[in-house]
């Protein structure tokens, strides 16, 4: 039994931990002939890299991506292209630090995952947490990076909405604001107010959570298949098995809750290109499992960070009570660096539907139907 791998035809297997010489995955199933190069990966995975402001951890990893197999040039455009065999890429660990562990190397860390690996394995990589470290997620973002170039035209952005208490107001939203500040936040005012609030709260060697949202555009209609593999189920899973969330929405979410049926109702209209048109989206862009052409929206919510400063009463390997506090290079709000792993996780997560949907189903129906003759 082994749980390492997601997907059904865009497949990723990753390997690798915290403290390991390396991190990577195997990505097949990706299509033949579309180009790629480490470049593509490298851009994404520079966008997760640590130690790029003092909000994140200072772990220095320059996460310098690695192609082993899968790709060729293609003689007609000179272009490296996939060749629809397994994509191989491996990341080095360069700058791990086992010392600034050992004086938790038998202590459990609440509200990480030491204490349930060890008691389901009997082993306790205590060294930045092996397998449950966040360093996996690179391997993630970089089948993200090929993911994004099956779906042609589909463009997955991803923003940090809430920080602790403080929300953005999305009034002010502005996409091209995302690349400008640290925190992937599309409001500049709120990320001002982030600033000085995660200052406080980093110099306190505390730590908060966090809401991240992601929107995929341009994704067909027609993707996700009922009844178990609904898209909006994967992404949930997919966002979801990401380190530290705790929770997951898809439109309006919920939100949905507090709202009635006509507010609810994505009420429908023809457009211009004999395309429907929908008059809001809080579906997220999903009905009854299946891609409707409107954006997705997901949102997630990460937890804080579990190593802080803050002494917290736990216990030990040998069942005797203790207090931990935790030194080293952490991240005082790992929603941030979340932002671009959730986006990698909608992209391979669509990616796979795509490819499930043009298997199952070829070619899409001429719609809309011809009126019938009365
Ligand atoms: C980008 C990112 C970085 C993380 N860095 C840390 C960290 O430095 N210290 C820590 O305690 N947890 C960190 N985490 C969270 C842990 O990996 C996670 O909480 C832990 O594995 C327990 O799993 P769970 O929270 O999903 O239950 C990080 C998470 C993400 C998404």
């Amino acid at each position: 039994m082994s749980y390492n791998t997601f997907g059904h035809m865009f497949r990723v297997t990753t390997f690798g931990e915290s403290h390991g010489a390396a991190i990577g995955c195997v990505v097949d199933g990706c299509p033949p002939r579309i180009p790629l190069s480490a470049a593509d990966i490298q851009r994404d995975l520079d966008r997760r890299r640590p130690g790029q402001s003092r909000f994140t951890t200072q772990r220095q990893e320059p996460d310098a991506v690695k192609i082993l197999s899968g790709l060729f040039v293609d003689e007609a455009s000179g272009q490296e292209v996939t060749t629809g065999t397994p994509i191989a890429l491996v990341i080095e660990n360069v700058d791990q630090r086992p010392k600034d562990y050992s004086a938790i190397k038998d202590l459990y860390r609440p509200g990480h995952a030491g204490y349930t690996y060890d008691v389901k394995y009997g082993l306790h990589d205590y060294r930045g947490g092996g397998r449950a470290s966040a360093r996996e997620t690179a391997a993630r973002v970089a089948a993200g990076a090929i993911a994004r170039k099956i779906v042609s035209g589909m463009v997955v952005r991803g923003a940090l909405v809430q920080m602790g208490e403080i929300l953005i107001d999305r009034k002010r939203w502005d996409w091209e604001e995302v690349s400008r500040n640290p925190f992937f936040c599309p409001d500049a005012e709120a990320a001002m107010r982030f600033e000085e609030y995660l200052e406080g709260v980093r110099k306190k060697g505390s730590s908060v959570g966090a809401v991240i949202e992601v929107v995929a555009e341009h994704v067909p209609p027609g993707l996700g298949a009922p009844v178990y593999g609904k898209l909006d189920a994967d992404l949930a899973s997919a966002l979801m098995g990401i380190n530290a969330v705790k929770g997951v929405e898809i439109g309006a979410g919920f939100g949905a809750a507090r709202l009635t049926g006509e507010e609810n109702a994505d009420e429908m209209r023809m457009g211009k290109d004999r395309k429907p048109v929908f008059l809001s989206n809080q579906a997220g862009g999903i009905l009854g499992g299946i891609s409707t052409g409107q954006p997705i929206v997901a949102r997630f919510a990460v937890k804080p960070t579990s190593s802080i400063l803050t002494p917290r009463r736990t216990v030990d390997r040998f069942g005797r009570e203790t207090e931990v506090s935790t030194k080293g290079r952490h991240d005082p709000c790992v929603g941030i660096r979340a932002v671009p792993i959730g986006e990698a996780m909608v992209a391979c997560v669509v990616a796979d539907h795509y490819l499930r949907h043009r298997g199952q189903a070829g070619e899409p129906v001429a719609w809309p139907f011809p009126p019938r003759a009365k």
